[in-house]
This record gives structure tokens, sequence and C-alpha cells, in this order.
């Protein structure tokens, strides 16, 4: 059967550890001499950026090389939908050429879901969809902190996850609620009213798992993990803070900051990061910042994920919408 990746919404905390742990095979390949294996020798993979990217494309990229896939890379500028082509049709015609598995960037939330629901033959991963979802890096962003945990009993549970910054505007930071919620972790969602959206402050949906903390250092008390986020000013139609300035005097994660957090916190940034701005330049180069290795582990968890789609040997698709 034809499996996608949409989102991680609707995973099991099963079918998390799953791709988590086809992942950490991936990174034992990646850390050998010859960083190839063959599995997907004979697969073909569409690398469908609409939107700009450096790491996530180039991690996709590099992970289906790594399996031995046939890899395409698709930007916006050199697609036909510069022509007025919509996306229906570029996809189309993509699948008259019969790649197994489309990895698809997008600006608009539920392109991916869309592509899913219209194309018969093709596996579709979403590599980022609008405000959606980004579920590779919400994967990546666990297997970091699984590795980092590794001696702790609990592993990735039992955590305190603070998720900082434009929350409204973020897919990194949605399929991080849904992948700690999935796992019973404990998430303070924190920023200013602006941008942390209405869909999280159902008591009755979410219990006490989720709470929402204006105040940085609040927000910060007793956090053993700390995802900043970008403030993603590209998807600001509206002015959502007073200056940048003012906010990052709120809200930067800094040093003094993170003293509010458990001795032992370590700091998450999905990048391109704004230093100075949602982070300083001494947190994201600091010993608590885990930045270079998701980058690293990046790439394991896609192989994971596009060997799972590939090969048929995979878990649930994850809600789509
Ligand atoms: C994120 C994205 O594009 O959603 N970046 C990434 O994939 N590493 C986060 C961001 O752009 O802020």
């Amino acid at each position: 059967m034809r499996r996608h990746l949409i989102g991680i919404e609707g995973l099991t905390k099963e079918d998390i550890y799953s791709y988590l742990n086809n992942a950490a095979t991936f990174v034992e390949v990646s850390e050998r001499e010859l960083k190839k294996v063959p599995p997907l020798r004979g697969k073909t993979i569409v690398n469908l950026f609409l939107e700009p990217s450096t790491r996530t494309r180039v991690s996709f990229e590099i992970a289906g090389k790594r399996l031995s896939a046939d890899t395409i890379n698709v930007g916006a500028s050199d697609s036909s939908i510069t022509k007025g082509e919509t996306l229906l049709d570029t996809a189309r015609t993509l699948q008259a050429m019969a790649p197994d598995i489309i990895v698809m960037r997008h600006k608009e939330s539920g392109a991916p879901h869309f592509l899913a629901k219209h194309l018969e033959k093709t596996s579709i991963v979403n590599a980022g969809d609008g405000m959606h979802e980004h579920p590779t890096q919400a994967l990546l962003d666990l297997l970091t902190l699984k590795h980092h945990f590794k001696e702790r009993s609990a592993g990735i549970e039992d955590l305190t996850v603070a998720i900082v910054g434009d929350i409204r505007h973020s897919r990194v930071a949605r399929s991080n609620i849904w992948a700690h919620l999935a796992l019973n972790n404990r998430i303070n969602l924190v920023g200013p009213p602006t941008l942390i959206p209405e869909e999280f402050r159902h008591p009755r949906l979410f219990g006490e798992k989720i709470n929402i903390i204006h105040d940085l250092k609040t927000g910060l008390r007793g956090a053993d993990v700390v995802i900043c986020l970008r403030m993603q000013l590209e998807r600001q139609t509206d002015k959502f803070v007073p200056s940048l300035e003012e906010y990052s005097q709120e809200y930067c994660v800094n040093e003094r900051a993170l003293q509010a957090a458990n001795p032992g916190c370590v700091v998450l940034h999905p990048g391109p990061a704004n230093r100075g701005l949602e982070v300083s330049s001494a947190v994201l180069d600091g010993a608590q910042s885990l930045m270079q290795k998701q980058v690293n582990f990046g790439v394991a968890v896609r192989m994971a994920v596009l060997f799972a789609l590939a090969t048929g040997k995979t878990v649930s698709e994850g809600k789509s919408e």
C-alpha cells in the first residue's frame, strides 16, 4: 500500500519510536567512511521545493543518495509553476515519470495532502507546508534528544519542553507539539499573546499538558528542553509585536533567561536563526545548544522516512489536515 508522511498529528508514540529506531541504524551508516547503502537502488525521488530551503533540501538529497536512490531536485524558479501551471498539473507531469516518492515543500498549508489525494502511485513526504507541519523536523529534533538523553531512565518521556517565540507561524512548533503530546510530555508555549495561536488554548483538549505562558523566565522554569523558533517575518501579514527590539528584550533566549531552566537543559533551533533576536549567539554557540547535532541527525531521520515509505516497511501516515 502507498504511504505518506504528511504530519505528526495522528501518529502514535509507537509510530514515532518506529521512525526513531530505524533512524538510529542510519546514524551508523552516516558515520562510516563510505556512507552509501543499497536499499533504494532503482527507486526515484523527486525533491519538489517550491519555497526557499537550504538544510532541509540538502538533507533530503543526501539522504536519498546515501540510500542509493536516484534523486532529482526541482525548485520554484525552474518549475513550470512560474509559467502558470497548477500544482496538480506539475505533479501529474512528474508522476507520469513514475517517481516512487515526491518530497515536497510548499508555502500553502495542505499542499502535500492535496497531492497525496490526487496522485495514485507516488508517496508524498511533507518537507514543510505553510504554517501547518514539518514532520521530519520534529522527528530529527526527537532523535537529537533521544541521543542526548540516552542515559536518562525515561529517555525522551517525562520531559518539560518550552517552545519559545513565533509559534503562530511555525510548522516546526506544530509538529513538535503533536510529537511531545504523543510522548505525554509537558509543553510550555512561551511568547507574546499575539504569537500564540488559539488552537492550543483549549484546556478540554490539551488538559494540563499545554501551558501558555507570556513571561520568558516563567516559561523556561523547570524546562529540560527549549525549542527556539525563528521570527517568521515573511509570514507575518500583520504587526504582531511592537518592535523587534522590544521583542528581543522580552523573549530572546539568552544565558540569563536560561538560568530559570533545569540544570542540564538543552536548546534546539531548527535554523536558520536570527542571532540576537530570538536567541543569543552565546546560547546558540554554547554548550547547551544541540543545533549542529540536529542538522547531523536530520539526514538519518530522512533516510529512515524515505526507506520506510519506499519499501513499505512503515508506520501510519499521520492526520493530514
Ligand atoms: C524551518 C522551516 O522551514 O520551517 N527550517 C527548517 O526546515 N530547518 C524553520 C524556519 O524556517 O524558521
